[in-house]
């Protein structure tokens, strides 16, 4: 079993019985645990007691789970909370992960789960938010041996010593906040902010608020000044992520800030002058926006100074063992865990899967191994269980090896010609997805967690497929 975990919990539930089992079963896994019946009660003791990481019901009377994560992200920004939620009202936990949740779990609990939500959390905890890195120590430096990722590597640390607008492309989980940070690092403003910002699903003036900021009494609610990211990232790199999602109101505003490198505060008049290098990814293929008309040409094109295309990782298949082997050591070692070896069949395994959510599926695959294995040795056999429990992924066999027949053909031509391995690769995940929505009653959040990718990489594939 995992070593105990260390910390305190606050468990916040309006049900006794709730309370007890829950609290008892954190108690054994090692954790100190605080209860509270009720979210002001929660609030009161986060007050007085040093509290690593919530865990609170949805459903209570008087303050609700989705009002008390609200408070705590006003008092506690850092502090994560996982929210409970009954089977059925699943629509409320998607409102939660929305809201800012770290995690949420589905009533009734699974042990294996819950304990592997509250280890996250503390371990994420444990690092303040920008001096984390995405994963492991060495996370800054790309994995993987593939003539692709070399280029890639190539053109990153020719751009970063310049300050030319570097555009990341590829697709969800292939690497390319990974790449931004690299840039950063690698360019002669390292020692100055990396800062982020994620420009898909706020309102408009939510986002021109975050990056321009605003004068004191902009908007009902702004009682303060506050600098937004662009005067933050003064002196090093803004990194403008998701892109291809902003709307033609702030794509304006942008370009005039790339252009001419001002802008004003909301609600000022004084134009602010600012030294910032940027970075922007997307997943969006932004030259048909620009066709069909909802992305800015000349804003495309103040973007598009240095393009960087991420490859997804079912073109660079060799890059699959450096990464499994990597993230188990990474993973084993931050949960505590002894190492593990893969055999060849394991690893066979791992290689025949298509990955559609990429680097970031094939890791948190990685990660549930090393919590839920006894290990320390991954066969081909606990790979594939491991596979099968993610109903919606269908292992796929390892292919065995072709034995040429001398003077003959390399390949046969004949039942599968007109369907190439990408035709066969795009069924299987389509039938995927279907699956995993099925199994999930149509719930994206819970078919995401099922397949092991993020919902963003869902909501990318489903759009892809047309299944949305
Ligand atoms: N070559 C690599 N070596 C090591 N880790 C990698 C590599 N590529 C990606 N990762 C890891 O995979 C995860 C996903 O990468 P990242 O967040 O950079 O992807 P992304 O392209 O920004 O995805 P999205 O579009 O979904 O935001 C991260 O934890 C990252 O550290
Ligand atoms: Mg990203």
């Amino acid at each position: 079993m995992a070593e105990p975990l260390k910390g305190s919990v606050l468990l916040v539930d309006d049900d006794p019985a709730v309370a007890k089992v829950l609290g008892a079963l954190l108690g054994q896994a090692g954790l100190s645990v605080h209860t509270a019946s009720r979210g002001d009660e929660a609030l009161a003791l986060l007050g007085r007691k040093p509290i690593d990481v919530v865990v609170s019901d949805v459903r209570m009377p008087g303050m609700s789970g989705l009002e008390l994560l609200a408070e705590v992200g006003r008092s506690w920004p850092d502090l994560p909370v996982i929210l409970l939620t009954a089977h059925g009202t699943v629509p409320l936990a998607v409102e939660a992960m929305k809201a800012g949740a770290t995690d949420f779990a589905l009533k009734p609990f699974d042990r294996e789960e819950i304990l592997f939500s509250i280890r996250k959390a503390l371990l994420r905890a444990q690092q303040p938010e920008a001096s984390r890195p995405p994963v492991g120590k060495d996370a800054g430096s790309f994995v993987g041996r593939s003539s692709a990722m070399s280029s890639v590597q190539a053109l990153l640390a020719r751009a970063a010593a310049g300050t030319a607008t570097v555009l990341l492309r590829g697709e969800s989980g292939t690497g390319k906040e990974l790449a931004a940070k690299a840039v950063h690092d690698a360019s002669p403003r390292h020692a100055g902010p990396f800062v982020k910002l994620h420009c898909a699903a706020l309102p408009d003036t939510l986002l021109e608020s975050e990056l321009f900021g605003y004068e004191k009494g902009a908007f009902t609610g702004a009682a303060t000044r506050k600098p937004g990211r662009v005067e933050l990232a003064h002196g090093g790199t803004l990194f403008l992520d998701e892109i291809g999602d902003i709307t033609p109101q702030v794509q304006v505003k942008l370009l005039r800030l790339l252009q001419e490198r001002e802008f004003e505060r909301l609600g000022g008049t004084q134009t602010l002058k600012v030294d910032v290098r940027f970075v922007a990814a997307t997943h969006r293929d932004l030259e048909t926006l620009v066709r069909e008309g909802t992305f800015r040409e000349d804003l495309f094109y103040r973007l598009n100074v240095v393009p960087v295309w991420l490859p997804p990782l079912r073109a660079r298949p060799e890059d699959i063992e450096p990464l499994a082997r990597h993230f188990l050591d990474v993973h084993a070692r931050a949960n505590g865990r002894p190492a593990f070896t893969l055999t060849p069949e394991g690893l066979a395994t791992l290689c025949a899967q298509p990955w559609p959510g990429n680097v970031r599926q094939l890791q948190n695959f990685i990660e549930r191994l090393v919590v839920l294995s006894d290990g320390p040795l991954l066969t081909g056999d606990e790979v594939r269980r491991e596979l099968e429990r993610q109903p919606g992924i269908i292992p796929l066999l390892p292919a065995p090896a072709l034995t040429p027949v001398p003077g003959g053909p390399t390949a046969a031509p004949g039942a599968s010609e007109g369907r190439t391995l990408e035709s066969q690769r795009k069924e299987t995940e389509r039938q995927a997805l279907v699956d995993a929505l099925k199994s999930a009653g149509d719930n994206r959040t819970l078919a995401a967690r099922l397949l092991g990718i993020s919902r963003r990489t869902l909501y990318n594939k489903l759009e892809e497929y047309g299944l949305v």
